[in-house]
């Protein structure tokens, strides 16, 4: 086996997984989760599946790379030659979130441009067409060449710098923007939430109302764990294999638990809170387009909103290319472990794949705006509900039947333990990815495809 490098330091582990943990799930997703699925029971669900089953998955997917050396699809099938699939299978996740992530992307792009250029007042300007008063976001997705035009640029760049492989640069940016995400997202939530009319908007967000809770929640909330903390994809599971046996598994993942939870919480609470009283109105159904409706309402009013709009704006741009760049470096290295194309070509494929792949959930804003597949709103929802929704559950279930039955718990337990003998959470970890986490992802996932086929109705 080749000689592995390795983080030097924990804290540059940590920091690196957080670096890919974070990103337009917690800033742009998670949001709009919690907006739509009740506010204050979607966040306690969450909570409560972060600390259990998202713990007991990171650890083992972390543990499987570090014990293997091995990347996702050479990892599981070291540990048993029939789940070789499973690497495969999670090894396609990135492959379908990374168009319709950079089509994001290419929204975020213009409205830091929009922000650095005009300022917060166009961006929160609406227009009536037809009768219809639209946002600013609106009008824009509606065009069909500029927000393909955006996407493009956006696909660019990311295969620009995973083909010159500048993560070294990549890496000492994070180092700095992290910070600098963090202050802004705590800050502008805080502004947000004392403003005389959040009060009701953050109750809202805060509070559990068991009225709002279904099934759906449980659904949407496990699908949001896997998509934010990056797993069930095989990523942790090739982060694990640079980490050392020195650097304490069980803490290292509740730090990026805490970073990427906290991070996503800010998020929630500086946008759920403003965007409360048109949702209550029914001005606003809470979807993918929430954080470039609500915010540039929240900027406008801002002292200094134009230079706040476009430095936060310029962050979550920064967030969500190094991610795209790390989900467009994974499925270079597959191709390139899979075929004996070069980098250079390996990268052009990748690039003509996602550009070809991404420009249909685009156009679902505008002239395709009639296609609804499975009955989704879109067609980037129906890439985001695939592989977020079915596959990662399905990857998750037989990565905790591989450990509970094949490897045992035990193995990972060792692995954990190789440290300096301790793991706090052992007995949880156990009861959880032999039992609970398999059963529940099962039921789940049923209950999902039997809704799905309308043998169901709730
Ligand atoms: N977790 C990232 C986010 O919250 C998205 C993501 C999923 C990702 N899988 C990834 C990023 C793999 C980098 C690599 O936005």
């Amino acid at each position: 086996m080749n000689q592995r490098s390795n983080f030097t330091s924990k804290i540059g582990f940590v920091l690196a997984a957080a670096g890919s943990a974070v990103g337009l799930g917690n800033l742009w997703r998670f949001p709009y989760l919690a907006a739509q699925h009740g506010g204050g029971t979607f966040l306690l669900v969450y909570l409560i599946l972060a600390v259990t089953f998202g713990f007991a998955l990171m650890i083992a997917e972390i543990a499987i790379g570090r014990k293997t050396g091995l990347s996702a699809i050479g990892a599981f099938k070291a540990l048993d030659k029939r789940f070789g699939f499973l690497g495969v299978l999670a090894s396609a996740v990135p492959i379908i979130i990374l168009p319709y992530y950079c089509v994001i992307g290419g929204w975020v792009s213009k409205f830091f441009a929009t922000y650095a250029i005009s300022g917060a007042q166009l961006v929160a300007e609406h227009t009536v067409i037809n009768g219809k008063e639209l946002a600013f976001f609106q009008v824009f997705v509606s065009k069909i060449g500029e927000p393909i035009g955006w996407f493009c640029l956006f696909v660019g760049l990311t295969a620009i710098i995973v083909l010159f492989g500048v993560e070294k640069g990549i890496e000492k940016v994070s180092k700095v923007m992290m910070p600098i995400l963090v202050v802004l997202t705590v800050g502008i939530a805080a502004y947000v939430v004392t403003r005389p009319s959040a009060l009701e908007g953050v109750i809202y967000y805060l509070k559990p109302n068991f009225k709002n809770f279904s099934i759906t929640t449980i659904f949407a909330a496990m699908g949001q764990l896997f998509y934010s903390m990056s797993l069930a994809m095989g990523i942790m599971v090739t982060y694990g294999s640079y980490m050392k046996k020195e650097n304490h598994l069980e803490s290292s993942v509740r730090q990026i638990e805490l970073f990427d939870t906290a991070i996503a919480f800010s998020a929630g609470l500086m946008i759920v809170p403003a965007a409360y009283s048109s949702i209550v109105n029914g001005q606003t159904k809470p979807g993918p387009t929430l954080m470039f409706i609500t915010l540039p309402e929240v900027f406008k009013e801002m002292p200094m909103g134009s230079l706040i709009g476009a430095v936060f704006f310029l962050l979550v741009f920064l967030a969500a290319l190094t991610s795209s760049i790390s989900l467009m470096e994974t499925i270079v290295s597959i191709v390139l472990d899979k075929t004996k194309f070069g980098r250079k070509t390996a990268c052009i494929i990748v690039t003509a794949f996602t550009l070809l792949v991404g420009i249909p959930s685009a156009l679902g804003f505008n002239i395709w705006s009639h296609i609804r597949p499975l009955g989704l709103d879109d067609i980037l929802t129906f890439f985001d509900f695939v592989s977020n929704s079915v596959m990662m559950p399905i990857i998750a279930f037989f990565t905790c039947v591989i450990i509970g039955f094949i490897i045992k718990p035990k193995a990972i337990v060792d692995e954990v333990k190789a440290t300096d003998g301790t793991f706090k959470s052992e007995k949880l970890f156990t009861v959880m990815i032999k039992w609970i986490a398999p059963v529940f992802i099962l039921g789940i996932l049923c209950f999902s495809v039997a809704e799905g086929m309308g043998w169901i109705t709730v």
